[in-house]
């Protein structure tokens, strides 16, 4: 079982489209998707959900869409937080949070405070996310700790990158489930999925359910993970 499952949400937007619908109702229906996974982690045992929600490229989109997705995110969170709470489970965003219209942020601070001590899962969004960003920011961190005499060069390593990404503890992820057929990263932790199995369904977002997501841990169970090692 993967303990650390990340996600690319895609393809509200044909989803609702096949339908001749506006876009928002994909990712309304897309939100069901969401509470849907999120119970069938708890059942499984998977630990840690990354779910990529809002890319920093997103922002290119047009106003009214983004506009509805960022109120559809406060909805989200007034709806589902008492499930996290029910359920022990932690909210986190990994992303440039200070982007997003203030009284998301509000709504998110506060949840995240409301959660940070729970201990059952970890519920992780990326909003405004930029993998490449991401990286940028972690050197320049790096980068000042040199300049400041705090670290030396000669002990940069790997975790030190890994300790200066947003989410320093948590563990990279063992699943990515990409929806929509698309075979791209999108600028999603490119540095965490170094190792991680990749699976990637035809099935739009808003249809993917509990049934889905049991067929991709089956898929993830089936592999053999071999981290450069001949066995
Ligand atoms: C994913 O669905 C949700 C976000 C990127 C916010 P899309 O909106 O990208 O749907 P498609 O790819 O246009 O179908
Ligand atoms: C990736 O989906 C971002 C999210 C799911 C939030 P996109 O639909 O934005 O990705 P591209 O543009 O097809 O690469
Ligand atoms: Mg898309």
């Amino acid at each position: 079982m993967p303990s650390h499952v990340a996600i690319i949400m895609d393809g509200n937007g044909r989803w609702a489209k096949q339908r001749g619908l506006p876009r928002i109702k994909g990712h309304e229906t897309g939100a069901e998707s969401v509470r849907a996974v999120l119970r069938a982690c708890k059942k499984a045992g998977v630990h840690y959900l990354t779910l990529y929600a809002f890319s920093m490229e997103n922002w290119i989109r047009p106003k009214e869409e983004i506009a509805g997705l960022m109120s559809l995110l406060s909805r989200f969170l007034r709806k589902n937080a008492h499930e996290l709470h029910e359920n022990n489970i932690r909210l986190r965003v990994i992303g440039r949070i200070e982007d997003l219209p203030a009284p998301v942020r509000k709504e998110l601070l506060r949840v995240i405070d409301e959660t940070k001590d729970y201990d059952e899962g970890q519920l992780i969004l990326a909003l405004s996310y930029g993998s490449r960003a991401e990286l940028v920011e972690a050197v320049k961190k790096i980068a000042g700790e040199v300049k400041d005499g705090s670290l030396s060069v000669e002990d940069i390593a790997e975790e030190t990158i890994s300790q200066h990404l947003y989410a320093p503890d948590v563990p990279d992820p063992d699943l990515m489930i990409r929806t929509s057929g698309e075979m791209r990263l999108s600028n999603f932790l490119l540095w965490q999925l170094s190792y991680a199995e990749l699976y990637v369904t035809d099935v739009f977002w808003p249809d993917f359910r509990e049934e889905q997501f049991a067929q991709a841990l089956e898929s993830y169970a089936r592999r053999h993970r071999r981290f450069g090692d001949v066995k």
